[in-house]
């Protein structure tokens, strides 16, 4: 079972991750967490390239293809084991990110991205797409607040960086593949409290995987 968090900058993915893994361990399911970009050796230093706040001359195509290329390491060398293992596999973001952040934000051509994905993940895809939607402005406050508790040298902000319009984007995106492909995703309200999330995630992935 494929798992995928999606949602904007701030939207708490990575916290209702670390909640949802121990539930999946008490009902028996082995099961990873892993994230995008930097899961791997490798992608690790492509995910410091692709977020640091100071690489503003970024070509547009160039961070298409660094979170290509760490999605192909990312898929070799820890998705397929896991899967091939039968464990439940639960990612920070997967190809969708791709199509809405540098598709439907960004502007590139969405036929162009599917054929990338098409090289670099093959038909693989997730069973489970949770998007955490909620509005831009509460979004963005929740991130900036996390960067500033940052302990590292390297800011990850090249992102929370980009104007509001950018993120609208980036919402309504996924709000748009989700109504594209609503067997695969759930939407849910991320603008409550964690706990009241949490539950509704539970839910949906119990029924999910049983
Ligand atoms: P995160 O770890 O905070 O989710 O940060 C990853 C950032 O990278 C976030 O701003 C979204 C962005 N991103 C893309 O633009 N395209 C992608 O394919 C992925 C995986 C992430």
């Amino acid at each position: 079972m494929f798992i995928t968090f999606e949602g904007i900058e701030g939207s708490g993915k990575t916290t209702q991750i670390k909640l949802l893994i121990p539930v999946l361990q008490a009902k028996g399911y082995e099961c990873i967490a892993t994230r995008e970009p930097g899961a791997t050796k490798i992608g690790h230093k492509i995910r410091a390239i692709l977020l640091d706040g100071a690489h503003t001359s970024m070509l547009p195509l160039t961070e298409l293809l660094l979170y290509e290329a760490d999605r192909a390491q990312h898929v070799h060398d820890v998705i397929k084991p896991a899967l091939s293992a039968n464990k439940v596999v639960v990612s920070d973001r997967f190809f969708d990110a791709t199509t809405v952040y540098q598709g439907y934000a960004r502007g590139f051509d969405l036929k162009l991205v599917e054929q990338i994905h098409r090289l670099v993940i093959g038909n693989l895809k997730p069973d489970l797409t949770i998007v955490l939607d909620l509005p831009v402005d509460l979004g963005l406050r929740r991130a900036w607040q996390r960067i500033k508790n940052q302990s590292t040298s390297l800011r990850e902000d090249r992102f929370e960086k980009e104007a509001i319009a950018f993120h609208e984007k980036v919402r309504q995106g996924y709000l748009t593949l989700a109504g594209i492909e609503p067997e695969r995703f759930r939407v849910i309200d991320a603008s409550r409290d964690q706990q009241t999330i949490h539950e509704d995630i539970a839910e949906i992935v119990l029924r999910n995987t049983i």
